[in-house]
């Protein structure tokens, strides 16, 4: 079962780091960042270093507002965020075309929520790549709780060097998780080795769209939050990733932004004009009262001094991601499907 109460939040913050040393890892992440001095360089040739900081830090909090599937998704009416969250991991599963007995592979797989489901839903064994020591350990007790363990397994190593043979896998997918490479042609060459040929590699990234103006002040400011509040060295667009795609040796499907024919918006839980009793602490009383909690029990020496800033960066992620979901110049739903030639 996923680790949702009040103490597994504060008792996970800082993950695989000692509880002593988490303040200072927050300070060292936060430093990476624009808002904080740092630069895009910095991010990029310390990319391991800042996106396992930022999971070590923020793991336990998006389980605890999350659930076990770190993404948004596309959304029908009348469809509740949880039903939604698994019909985007199901369309993967289709758009792949998974069947029993393949052998596929999740590039940044979180803690398995993704994993869990679309094994389920194809029958498929998976294995999931991730280079967040903390996070394999979530996902492989919550594998054996699902019994999932003998047919999915988890490898911990870094998406742009992976130790698989060339040709290994019957199909690929990432969910929201290859934003985080600090070069995506390096990134998707790296997928391209390990798919077989004529096989398929689907994903779902985060992207700015045509309607950012990279001289608007605002605009810088909101993709800045989202860096910071998200762990990532930069945010492409979704022009630079479909070429990416392409100079790593892909031939291109199909490909879409989701987000711009979702019925309901992505960013509707986040956003703190709506209210939900379903995903409660989602909405704006619902964080505040996490923040709250989170701030007494750093006070009472129970979560480790440095988890409200935690609470404090998230807190600017998810004002982020609405002002740049409102003003579609963001999505986290780009989406594409692509084969590697015979
Ligand atoms: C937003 S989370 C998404 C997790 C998962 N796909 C899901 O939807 O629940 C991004 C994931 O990518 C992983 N990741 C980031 N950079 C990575 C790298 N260089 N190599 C392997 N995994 C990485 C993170 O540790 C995290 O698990």
């Amino acid at each position: 079962m996923s680790k949702s109460g009040a103490l597994n939040l504060v008792s996970g913050v800082g993950g695989k780091i000692n509880k002593e040393d988490v303040q200072s890892a927050v300070e060292q992440y936060e430093k990476y960042h624009t808002s904080y001095g740092g630069d895009e360089e910095s991010r990029k040739a310390n990319y391991s270093d800042m996106v396992n900081k930022y999971y070590d830090l923020a793991t336990s909090f998006y389980e605890f507002g999350w659930g076990e599937s770190f993404h948004f998704a596309h959304r029908w009416k009348e469809e509740s965020l949880r039903e939604s969250i698994k019909r985007h991991e199901h369309f993967l599963g289709l758009q792949l075309g998974l069947k029993p007995g393949m052998k596929v592979l999740d590039v940044g797989c979180g803690i398995g929520g993704p994993l869990r489901e679309i094994a389920r839903f194809s029958s498929t064994s998976i294995t999931g790549l991730n280079n967040n020591e903390y996070q394999i350990s979530r996902g492989s007790a919550l594998n054996r709780i699902a019994g999932l363990d003998k047919s999915c397994d988890f490898v911990k190593a870094d998406f742009m060097k992976m130790p698989f043979s060339d040709d290994t896998f019957d199909a690929i997918y990432a969910i929201e998780a290859t934003c985080h490479a600090p070069d995506a042609v390096g990134c998707y060459k790296e997928i391209y080795r390990v798919l077989k040929p004529g096989q398929y590699f689907a994903a779902y990234e985060w992207c700015i769209t045509d309607h950012f103006n990279p001289n608007n002040e605002s605009h810088k400011k909101i993709k800045a939050e989202i860096e910071l509040g998200n762990g990532l060295p930069d945010v492409r667009s979704t022009r630079e990733c479909l070429d990416a795609l392409k100079l790593a040796g892909f031939e291109v499907t199909w490909e879409k932004d989701l987000a711009a024919d979702s019925p309901l918006p992505w960013y509707l839980p986040l956003d703190t004009s709506r209210f939900s009793i379903t995903s409660f602490r989602l909405t704006a009383f619902g964080r505040f009262i996490t923040r709250t909690m989170v701030k007494t029990l750093e006070f009472l020496r129970i979560a480790p001094e440095g988890s409200e800033r935690v609470s404090a960066f998230l807190e600017k992620a998810a004002e982020g991601l609405v002002a740049g979901g409102r003003m579609e110049i963001f999505t986290p739903m780009y989406f594409f499907l692509v084969r590697k030639p015979l």
